[in-house]
C-alpha cells in the first residue's frame, strides 16, 4: 500500500527525534522513498549520518551548503513528496508553523508542501496542556493539516502525562488507513452544504442561526482528499480553511441555497446537507430600513423549501443522501422521523445537550442512523475525526 510513496521526514528538538530513524525504517521497509529534513536543533537529539544511512538519502538541514553552494530546494520537495510526516514536532515548531516563520529548512518545507501534512508533537505535560499550544494545534488542523495526537505516559521530565510522541508503529498505520482511503472517492460526485442561511428582513436586519460551516467544511474536505470531485454550497459564515480543487458556491438565503443544490443535484453520487438552512424566511423584506415607530413588532414569515426532502423524492438510483438532525430533545426518535419522511439513506444527530457537539463548537459527538437503526455512536472528537468517521460509514 505505502510501496513507492515518496514521504518527507521533517524532525525537530526533542528528545523523542530518538523515535524518528524506527519510523524511517519502518517506512523504507514498506517500499517508501524517504527525504529527512532536520532543523538545527534536532541534530543535538538524534545525528545526521543515522537518518541518512536508514533513509538512504542525504539529510537536508540547511537551504544551502557553504561549501559546495549548492542550493536545497524547498519547492522542489513540495512537489516531490506523497506525504510530510513531521516528527517529532516542538511547541517553537508548531508556532513557527501557524505563523509561517520560515527561518530553517524544515519550516520553508513545510510551507511548500502541496501534499497532504502530518504532525506529530513531543514535548512536557505543561508546554502540551499550555492554552497556546492547543490553540496552535487547533490552528493547524483548521489549515488542514493532520495530527497525531501525543500520547499519555512517563516523559522526559520525569513527569506523566500527554506529550509522549506516537509510537513509530501506530503512525505507520496512520499512514496505511490514509492511502488506503486516498483514492476511495476517485471518480465519485459529491454535493455539501454547510453554514447557516440568513433571510432579510430589511436592509440592515435578518434571521440566521449560530451554524459555524465547520462539519460542512471538514466533509468536504476529507470527500477531496479520498479524491472526490467536490461542490461546496456555503452560506455566509466566519471565512473556513477550504482545500484546494473543492468547488465552492457561496449563497445567502436558503431560497438561493436551494436553487444551488437543485443544480447540482442530478449529477452527484453523495449528497450530504450539513447546512442549518432556515426553515422560515420573511414573507416580505422591507426595502426600507424598519423604523423605531412602534411598542410592538411582528414579522410574518412563511416556510423555505425543504431542500433534502425535495431531493429526498426525486433521488435516483445509487444516489447517497444524507442528513443531519440537530436536537434539543427527544433526538433518536426525531432524527428516525427526519430519515422517514425525507426518504434518506444515512442521517447524522447531533443534540446540543452533549457538551462539545454541534454549532459553533471545534468538536462534535455524533450518532448516524440509517433505515436499519442506529449504525453509529462516536465520542467527542475534533469535526475533522468526525468527517472521517462519516465518510467510513456512507462510503461503504
Ligand atoms: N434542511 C433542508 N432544507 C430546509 C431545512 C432543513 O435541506 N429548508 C435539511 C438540513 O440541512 C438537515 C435536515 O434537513 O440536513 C434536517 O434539518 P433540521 O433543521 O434538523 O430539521 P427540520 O427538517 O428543519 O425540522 P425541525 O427544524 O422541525 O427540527
Amino acid at each position: 500500500m505505502l510501496k513507492g510513496k515518496k514521504i518527507v521526514v521533517g524532525v525537530t528538538g526533542s528528545i523523542a527525534a530518538y523515535k524518528t530513524p524506527f519510523l524511517v525504517r519502518m517506512l523504507i521497509k514498506e517500499g517508501c522513498e524517504v527525504r529527512v529534513i532536520m532543523t538545527p536543533a534536532s541534530k543535538s537529539f538524534v545525528t545526521p549520518l543515522s537518518l541518512a544511512t536508514l533513509s538512504r538519502n542525504p539529510v537536508i538541514s540547511e537551504p544551502f551548503s557553504a561549501s559546495s553552494g549548492e542550493w536545497s530546494n524547498h519547492v522542489e520537495l513540495g512537489i516531490w513528496a506523497d506525504a510530510m510526516i513531521f516528527a517529532p514536532v516542538t511547541a517553537n515548531t508548531l508556532g513557527k508553523m501557524v505563523n509561517g516563520i520560515a527561518d530553517n529548512f524544515v519550516i520553508t518545507a513545510y510551507l511548500s508542501a502541496k501534499c497532504p501534512v502530518f504532525i506529530a508533537p513531543a514535548m512536557d505535560l505543561d508546554m502540551f496542556n499550555h492554552p497556546s499550544t492547543r490553540k496552535n494545534i487547533d490552528i493547524l488542523r483548521s489549515y488542514g493539516n493532520f495530527i497525531i495526537e501525543p500520547q499519555i505516559g512517563e516523559l522526559a521530565s520525569g513527569l506523566s502525562g500527554p506529550g509522549r510522541m506516537e509510537e513509530p508503529e501506530k503512525i505507520l498505520a496512520i499512514f496505511k488507513t490514509f492511502f488506503g482511503r486516498q483514492n476511495q472517492l476517485s471518480g465519485r460526485k459529491v454535493l455539501i452544504t454547510a453554514g447557516p442561511t440568513i433571510e432579510r428582513i430589511d436592509p440592515v436586519r435578518y434571521i440566521s442561526n449560530f451554524s459555524s460551516g465547520l462539519m460542512g467544511v471538514a466533509l468536504a474536505n476529507e470527500a477531496r482528499s479520498r479524491g472526490a470531485d467536490v461542490t461546496l454550497v456555503t452560506g455566509p459564515s466566519h471565512p473556513l480553511t477550504v482545500a484546494g480543487g473543492i468547488k465552492e458556491v457561496k449563497v445567502e438565503s436558503a431560497e438561493q441555497m436551494f436553487k444551488a443544490c437543485m443544480k447540482e443535484f442530478p449529477r452527484v453520487d453523495y449528497i450530504i446537507m450539513a447546512a442549518a438552512v432556515a426553515d422560515y424566511t420573511p414573507v416580505k423584506t422591507e426595502g426600507n430600513k424598519i423604523k423605531k415607530t412602534r411598542e410592538n413588532l411582528s414579522v410574518d414569515f412563511h416556510s423555505t423549501t425543504d431542500i433534502l426532502k425535495k431531493m429526498g423524492q426525486t433521488k435516483k438510483a445509487g444516489q447517497v443522501l444524507v442528513g443531519f438532525a440537530l436536537e434539543t430533545e427527544n433526538e433518536f426518535e426525531n432524527a428516525e422521523k427526519k430519515l422517514k419522511s425525507k426518504n434518506l439513506d444515512y442521517i447524522v444527530l447531533n443534540s446540543l445537550r452533549n457538551k462539545g457537539a454541534g454549532f459553533g463548537t471545534p468538536t462534535n459527538k455524533i450518532s448516524i442512523l440509517s433505515p436499519d437503526g442506529v449504525i453509529h455512536k462516536g465520542n467527542v472528537k475534533p469535526k475533522e475525526e468526525v468527517a472521517k468517521d462519516i465518510w467510513d460509514i456512507i462510503s461503504k
